[in-house]
């Protein structure tokens, strides 16, 4: 069994910060999204990893290599144009081979890995297996519709009108059959090649297409509130560890907090679930629950809580930030005293909420 990772696309949904960097490599609890999907393939006990890249390709292959560092043997495979989902499955034909496989969106974060999935897959070999959650916004999805036996019967791509809250997440798994759905559907009105369109081929032609429905999902729909929600709950998870990092006698650290190495807190409050990354230095500062510092951060004379800084970002004499995700190299401090105002330089897309 292979393992197709598509890490192409624009990543609309989550700018600014995708304006800048790829959306797959958005960090979660200071790890890039795709990082959980490699290791959760890894898990599942799949080596061979095909990553489907596009214009983010240096940067992607910058992040990964050869994946030897997650146990796995990765194969790129460029996509000139981001035609689709089954487009993807269409120009991976030579490395698939005649092998099942699981196809996996690199911006799609699943809370417990995949190895269950994959287990039950190799043991009956439906044509195609896909996973559904519930969802609010299902007009944001793909959308499955079920019977009362909770047999698939109908899928659509981004419905205006949703038939049910039942939404198709990034995760796929193939017998070769797919290979002649994605040969025989046509472009979708946004000009791609849909693999909602591809399953639902499978099903019209009477195929076995089967669905496992779970909870903790994740996807980039584009709001900040979502993210943060994704950060505190795998904060939750982590190891407690301050080994390499100096933390001095006038600082305070309480509960489940990792300070990566090289960094340096002083006179400072940590109460976790915190991250605070390699090289960062913070300073007689609050860092409160939930908050993901980045590497080569400077948070001085601040508060911060409820929050994800990106890397090489300064917060200095800023009270309070909450709720916030800030971007790399940003910088946030207290404007002159006279006259009082606020002063902004903004990227395209950014958006700011100030408290006056
Ligand atoms: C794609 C699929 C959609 C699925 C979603 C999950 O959407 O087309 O069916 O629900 O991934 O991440 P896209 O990211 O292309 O908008």
């Amino acid at each position: 069994m292979k393992a197709l990772v598509l890490s192409g696309g624009a990543g609309t949904r989550l700018r600014p910060i995708t304006h800048t960097s790829a959306k797959q490599l958005v960090p979660v609890a200071n790890k890039p999204v795709l990082f959980y999907g490699l290791e959760a393939i890894a898990e599942a006990g799949i080596t061979e990893v095909g990553i489907v890249v596009g214009d983010t390709v240096d940067e992607i292959r910058e992040a990964v290599g050869d994946g030897s560092e997650f146990g796995i043997e990765v194969t790129y495979i460029p996509q000139d144009e981001p035609l689709g989902l089954a487009h993807a499955v269409l120009i991976a034909r030579e490395f698939l081979g005649d092998d099942d496989f699981v196809m996996y969106l690199g911006d799609n974060f699943i809370v417990g890995g995949i190895s269950g999935l994959v287990e039950e897959f190799r043991g009956d070999r439906p044509d195609a297996q896909i996973l559904l959650t519930h969802v609010p916004n299902p007009t944001s999805f793909g959308v499955a519709e079920l019977d009362s036996d909770g047999r698939v019967v109908a899928l659509e791509e981004k419905p205006k009108a949703p038939k049910s809250d039942l939404a198709l997440v990034g995760v796929y798994l193939f017998t070769p059959s797919i290979h002649e759905a994605v040969r025989s559907i046509e472009p979708s009105w946004r000009g791609e090649l849909e693999i909602t369109h591809a399953i639902q081929w499978l099903i019209d032609q009477q195929r076995n297409v089967r669905s496992t429905t779970i909870s903790g999902y994740w996807k980039d729909t584009g709001n900040v509130t979502d993210m943060l929600e994704v950060n505190r709950s795998v904060l939750e998870t982590i190891e407690p560890y301050a080994e390499e990092a100096e933390v001095d006698d006038g600082s305070e650290i309480i509960g489940r907090v990792r300070i990566e190495k090289g960094a340096k807190v002083t006179g400072s409050r940590i109460v976790g679930p915190v991250i605070i990354g390699a090289d960062s230095v913070i300073s007689d500062s609050y860092v409160g629950p939930f908050t993901s510092v980045s590497e080569g951060c400077n948070i001085a004379d601040s508060e911060i809580e409820y929050s994800i800084v990106l890397k090489d970002a300064s917060i200095i004499g800023v009270r309070r930030v909450e709720a916030s995700l800030i971007g790399r190299n940003v910088e946030v401090t207290p404007a002159p005293r006279s006259p009082s105002a606020h002063r902004l330089v903004l990227g395209d897309h950014s958006k700011v909420q100030i408290s006056s």
